[in-house]
């Protein structure tokens, strides 16, 4: 088998549309074995078929990133159909729109349960079972350049994905402690052309937007999901065998500025 990680098993949240199906598709057509899990289980199934059609091996699950019983369950039922499990990628995530005013407490629990606590417990149920697989493993937390630079109407988000980036270093301490080692490194996208844009784009049509987001970011467009799954790739992979609790920006030099 040939491939940059190639006779791994993988098993990426939020897999059924944008940062997550790009990730998946390119993990599969870099050799590894993929688990796909979504809340939308008919959409993770569809790429897991479209992955399989193009010759690689994938399986679907459900799976709410935040049931923290169903985690086990769920990791367990991978590790067995793909007879291990050596990369975890925690990317299922929601974005969340209001101010420290405006956000009400709601909102701001739905937004860190999901974006922030999912991570946690992906990290702490998936880590003893990538272990038992006996060879060094890799967690990528997709958190987001919002956890690095804030927005005065992104409370939530802010504060969740600021958590990921913090949580993926201690994570990484814990995990350099390990025999077989466990690598954890956190991914920052700025604005990526994924169907968690369509609420903007339906807001002020999608030309609008595009062009909106795009004056923001030095290079002067947004990202494509494959610019993300790049990282990733690189990070699952042992070509990335050195790094560790290390962030990783892909922002078209917006956190320069
Ligand atoms: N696209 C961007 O501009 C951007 C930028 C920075 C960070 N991110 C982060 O990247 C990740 C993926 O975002 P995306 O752009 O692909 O979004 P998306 O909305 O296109 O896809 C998110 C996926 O997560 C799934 N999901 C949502 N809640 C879930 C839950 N509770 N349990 C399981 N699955 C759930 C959805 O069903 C969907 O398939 C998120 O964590 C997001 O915060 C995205």
């Amino acid at each position: 088998m040939t491939g940059r990680v190639a006779g791994k098993k993988a098993f990426i949240t939020g897999a059924a549309q944008g940062l997550g199906e790009a990730i998946a598709r390119m993990l599969a057509r870099e050799g590894a074995t993929v688990a796909l899990t979504d809340i939308n289980l008919a959409g993770a199934r569809d790429v897991a078929e479209s992955i399989k059609a193009a010759g690689g091996v994938a399986f679907a699950y459900a799976q709410d990133v935040t049931d923290a019983a169903r985690w086990p369950v769920v990791l367990e039922e991978a590790r067995a159909d793909m007879r291990g499990l050596n990369i975890l990628v925690n990317n299922a995530g929601v974005a969340g729109a209001g101010s420290v005013e405006t956000e009400t407490l709601e909102g701001w629990r739905r937004v860190i349960d999901i974006d922030l606590d999912s991570v946690f417990l992906g990290c702490k149920f998936a880590m003893p079972v990538i272990r038992a697989s006996g060879v060094p493993g890799s967690i990528v937390n997709i958190s987001s350049i919002a956890g690095l630079i804030a927005a005065h109407n992104s409370a939530a988000y802010n504060a969740a994905k600021a958590g990921v980036w913090m949580l993926s270093k201690s994570v990484a301490l814990h995990g350099a402690r390990m025999t077989p080692q466990i690598r954890c490194n956190s991914v920052h996208p700025v604005f990526i052309d994924t169907p968690i844009l369509d609420i903007f784009k339906q807001q002020v049509g999608a030309e609008t937007a595009l062009d909106k987001l795009s004056r923001q970011v030095p290079m002067g467009r947004i990202g494509e999901p494959d610019d993300v799954a790049w990282m990733v790739l690189y990070l699952a992979s042992d070509e990335a065998k050195f790094v560790t609790g290390a962030e990783f920006k892909v922002d078209g030099g917006i956190s320069a500025m």
